[in-house]
């Protein structure tokens, strides 16, 4: 194990949080998942020698510890992505601490662009895979050919949603290390490719779960339309705006997920 990730998760421990059954990455805007948290333990990062800064607007920077539907969960309010200039490893931090506590499901949210518009602003999508042309994550010296596969338990996650009356869809996500929003043409072409949503995290903690024999579910929520799929101009106050609309369908099916899939 990395040193720093073993030194963070002595800390960790120190404070309480020892294992759990389900770990949770919150996404932009999603934070207030946290909330549903059963008599919980909140650790800032900023407390926790050795891990990063967070610098993006709508992620708390917080560890919270604690139950959900029974079952003992750690979620993370805040992850650290390669547009603002961190390296893979950095990226990939939250699920090697997963690891290194031996959390056998890690459920990933995101906020993602839809390329389609099969999709619209609001739509809660679970990731069936990824494309990620220019950009591969490969740590040194780890091969990685490993490939994301959840087809055997889509249909079941999907239905168990319906059968709550959470509006699930699924599709492709297509993932860019930014920091730009991305074209119009760029937009059109990963639709041509088969894209559904963008975005620019995800994919490389979904990867590394699956290479270190992790199960992990991951969730986009469509914050607003891709460059050029409707008229207007995107900025981060949409993310923000739509997340707030949609937390409570969000916290319901990661709760769901929780007490039925963990
Ligand atoms: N593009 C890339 N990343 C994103 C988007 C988008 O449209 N929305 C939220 N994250």
């Amino acid at each position: 194990m990395d040193k720093n990730v073993a030194h963070i998760v002595h800390q960790l421990k120190e404070k309480g949080i020892t294992g759990a059954e389900v770990a949770v990455v919150l996404g932009s805007g999603l934070g207030d998942f946290a909330e549903q948290i059963d008599g919980k333990i909140t650790v800032k990062y900023d407390d926790i020698e050795g891990m990063p800064e967070v610098t993006v607007a709508g992620h708390a920077g917080s560890v919270y510890y604690g139950d959900v539907e029974g079952k003992r969960v750690i979620a993370f309010g805040g992850r650290f992505h390669g547009y603002e200039g961190h390296p893979l490893e950095t990226s990939l931090i939250l699920v090697h601490i997963a690891h290194a506590l031996n959390i056998p499901f890690v459920i990933i949210s995101n906020a993602a662009g839809a390329v389609t518009q099969r999709l619209s602003t609001g739509d809660l999508v679970l990731i069936n895979d990824f494309m990620s042309p220019s950009y591969k994550f490969a740590l040194p010296g780890v091969p990685n050919r490993i490939r994301f596969d959840n087809k055997k338990e889509r249909a079941k996650i999907l239905e168990l949603a319906a059968s709550a009356g959470i509006p699930l869809q699924h599709g492709t996500y297509f993932f860019l290390k930014g920091p730009t929003y991305e074209t119009k043409a760029e937009v059109r072409a990963y639709r041509i490719m088969g894209a559904d949503v963008v975005g620019m995290s995800t994919a490389p903690e979904m990867l590394e779960c699956t290479r270190l024999g992790i199960r992990c579910i991951g969730i986009s929520l469509v914050t607003n339309m891709a460059t050029g799929v409707e008229a207007g101009k995107l900025d981060h106050s949409e993310v923000k705006e739509t997340a707030e609309m949609r937390k409570a369908d969000f916290a319901k099916l990661v709760n769901l997920l929780i007490a039925k899939s963990a």
